[in-house]
């Protein structure tokens, strides 16, 4: 895998009071993109926040936003989340109902003008269940967790989702997110992941900058190993 690692930290544990020195704490760090959490308060148990808090956090951001959706009828939704204009806008596969409506939210994604169109598979979810969807698909997001909340530990039986998906051949981001940490980051390289989020991991560091540092290091390990270690 040649394509550069991105790394995404996710302000779901940023300090919400100071959320735009926040956001630049992590550009500073050196950070490719924010994560972006968004949560509904039925697809998962717990809310965070919508639109017009996206298009706040997109006038003070000056990397790209990577947007997960963790919400109930995405289709509904999309025209507004990509009025905040981010560079990756992703739904949840268990979010829809069948094939058909998942391609109907991709091609809106695509439609509303935003470049990367994501899908995500909560930890049980068979990464099969995507696997139609690929040709259309600019990133996956294997969750490593339950999503809905920070701070929980990695769950590597996950990452088999991602040598699938390498092995396949699909050439697409494949971004892993949960309990991605200094411990945990290189098995998802190894795996094929080159996006990793990380939240607790990074925002909990007084000194972010050398945390990224040392996720890019760790991450160029494995890359110069040149092959996926299973
Ligand atoms: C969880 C979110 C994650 C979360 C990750 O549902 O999707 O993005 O912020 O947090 P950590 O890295 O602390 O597991
Ligand atoms: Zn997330």
């Amino acid at each position: 895998m040649n394509s550069p690692i991105r790394i995404a930290p996710s302000i779901l544990s940023c300090d919400f009071a100071r959320i735009g020195d926040e956001l630049r704490r992590a550009e500073a760090a050196g950070a490719d993109w924010h994560h972006i959490d968004v949560m509904d308060g039925h697809f998962v148990p717990n809310l965070t926040f919508g639109p017009p808090v996206l298009q706040a956090v997109a006038r003070a951001a000056s990397i790209p936003l990577d947007v997960h959706l963790m919400i109930e009828r995405p289709l509904e939704w999309i025209a507004r989340y990509a009025q905040a204009r981010p560079e990756v806008l992703t739904f949840h596969i268990e979010a829809v109902d069948s094939l058909p409506a998942a391609r109907e939210v991709v091609n809106a994604i695509h439609a509303a003008g935003v470049p990367k169109a994501g899908v995500s598979v909560r930890p049980n979810t068979p990464i099969a269940a995507v696997e139609p969807l690929l040709a259309d698909l600019d990133l996956v997001l294997v969750m490593s967790v339950e999503p809905g909340f920070g701070g929980q530990s990695f769950r590597p039986e996950t990452l088999s989702k991602a040598r699938r998906l390498r092995e396949l051949g699909w050439t697409g981001i494949v971004e892993v997110d949960g309990g991605v940490n200094a411990h945990t980051l290189q098995a998802c390289v190894a795996a094929g992941c080159d996006a990793l989020v990380s939240g607790s991991a990074l925002y909990s560091e007084h000194d972010m900058t050398a945390a990224v540092a040392r996720f890019r290091a760790l991450a160029a390990e494995v890359s110069a190993r040149g092959s996926h270690v299973a």
